[in-house]
């Protein structure tokens, strides 16, 4: 079996690599080609995997190129992990975001339409280019914003895609070490989108332990995270565990000075990690995952990855959180719309289980973001001003007419968006 990674110059290279060779027993892949277009990155993280790869697995065969068809020709499974615009996009939308009082988060704050409009179309022509050179293949998306690209790629380029994020296996393992139990005996009644979701109910071996969890609970957050604390009562009244990403919504003022008062923004600090990181990449005595990598925010997706490639290719029938599109699991949600939600994996894809009405205390707050993912989705695609600007005033972190479209102006210019 093929895999080829689009983005392989990525520093998680090698967190997704030593995910794989723990898991070549249950899945058979013995080709993997890195693909990127820098090919000073992708020759430094190459020749790491190379190296890496000779150590734990010599019987797969690696290889690098900026050659999309080399790389995609025959693909059983490919994985998406691009940041088009690099790091300095990510950290010049975030600095103009916070200059008009906006939260700039790269996938959660409006940097995400942004982020969204930018590479929308670059996966939507490695999808043509799929059709002719694997169209068989599976895609797994790990691309932020994760859940839009994930709809724009099902419904406008490539169906047998299945979007990831690290967020539910993070808050699993949360879970399970708070109540000193084992990972795989959690089982989580997560609803909602990516960077959006709720734990409704959590479970141990089928016992419900809810309340346990929500009486001690200590939450979630990714290292981008910045710490804030919600007060106790607020957990109460929810009565559900919230994803990390929501502190930007249920404490969005005190979110916002805490990011305008931090010394570099979140991409000041990749940036640096990543030197760090490529520094040893470049050592020819390295051979080993670094453990700087834990530096980065995307803790366990390999984990995720191989767990879901596994779950496809030995047709397990087993429960995965992943993004696909709703088709009836959440009455609130159209079925069109790409939800993050416990489903069903085999062979045939992801198929999210019912999961019925959410609660009314995150319902709007549910249908209101996805009408800006979808209004996005839409922009990108259609390239229209007008759905853009539309899509940035429904964003509830802009909520404005007059910022919308100042920050639109702006994404345009630094992005070099073609909008009609
Ligand atoms: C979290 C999110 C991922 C995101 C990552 C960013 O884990 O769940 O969606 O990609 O953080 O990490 P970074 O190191 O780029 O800030």
């Amino acid at each position: 079996m093929k895999l080829c990674v689009i983005g392989g110059g990525s520093t998680y290279t090698p967190e997704l690599l030593s995910g794989l060779t723990e898991k070549k027993k249950e899945i058979p892949i013995n080709e993997v080609v890195l693909l990127d277009i820098d090919p000073e990155r992708l020759k430094d993280v190459g020749e790491f995997a190379k190296r890496m790869m000779t150590h734990l697995a010599p019987e797969i065969k690696l290889s690098y190129t900026c050659d999309r068809k080399e790389a995609l020709i025959k693909a059983d499974f490919v994985v998406t992990q691009i940041r088009v615009g690099h790091q300095i996009a990510r950290h010049d939308d975030t600095i103009f975001c916070l200059k008009n009082d906006v939260i700039g988060q790269e996938t959660t704050g409006a940097a995400g339409f942004a982020k969204a409009m930018r590479t929308i179309p670059v996966l939507l022509d490695y999808a043509k280019d799929m059709q002719t050179l694997c169209p068989d293949a599976w895609l797994i998306n790990f691309t932020n914003p994760s859940g839009i690209v994930t709809e724009a790629l099902i419904r406008f380029g490539w169906p047998r895609t299945i979007g990831l994020c690290n967020g539910p296996i993070g808050m699993q393992m949360n879970v399970a070490s708070n109540l000193g139990v084992k990972v795989s005996d959690v089982g989580l009644d997560y609803v909602g989108l990516n960077h959006l979701g709720w734990v409704r109910k959590i479970t141990v071996k089928g016992r419900d332990c809810t309340e346990e969890i929500l009486n001690k609970f200590v939450p979630y957050t990714a290292t981008n995270i910045p710490e804030l604390d919600y007060d106790p009562t607020f957990y109460h009244a929810l009565k559900t565990l919230p994803n990390g990403y929501l502190k930007y919504y249920y404490l969005e003022d005190e979110m916002l000075k805490k990011l305008k008062e931090q010394r570099k923004t979140r991409a000041q600090v990749v940036m640096e990690v990543e030197e760090e990181l490529l520094a040893i990449y470049r050592d020819p005595t390295q051979h080993e995952k670094p453990a700087a990598l834990s530096k980065r925010g995307g803790a366990y997706y390999s984990h995720v990855a191989l767990s879901l490639i596994s779950a496809i290719y030995n047709d397990r029938n087993e429960v995965h959180i992943v993004n696909t599109l709703n088709n009836g699991a959440l009455k609130d949600l159209s079925d069109d719309a790409a939800i993050e939600i416990a489903c069903m994996v085999n062979k045939t894809g992801a198929h999210p289980l019912a999961a019925g009405h959410v609660d009314l205390a995150y319902r709007g707050l549910m249908q209101h973001v996805k009408a800006y993912e979808q209004l996005t989705v839409e922009a990108a695609v259609t390239s229209s001003y007008n759905r853009a600007l539309l899509a940035l005033v429904n964003h509830p972190l802009v909520n404005s007419e007059k910022k919308a479209k100042i920050l639109l102006d702006y994404f345009i210019k630094r992005h070099n968006l073609e909008l009609k």
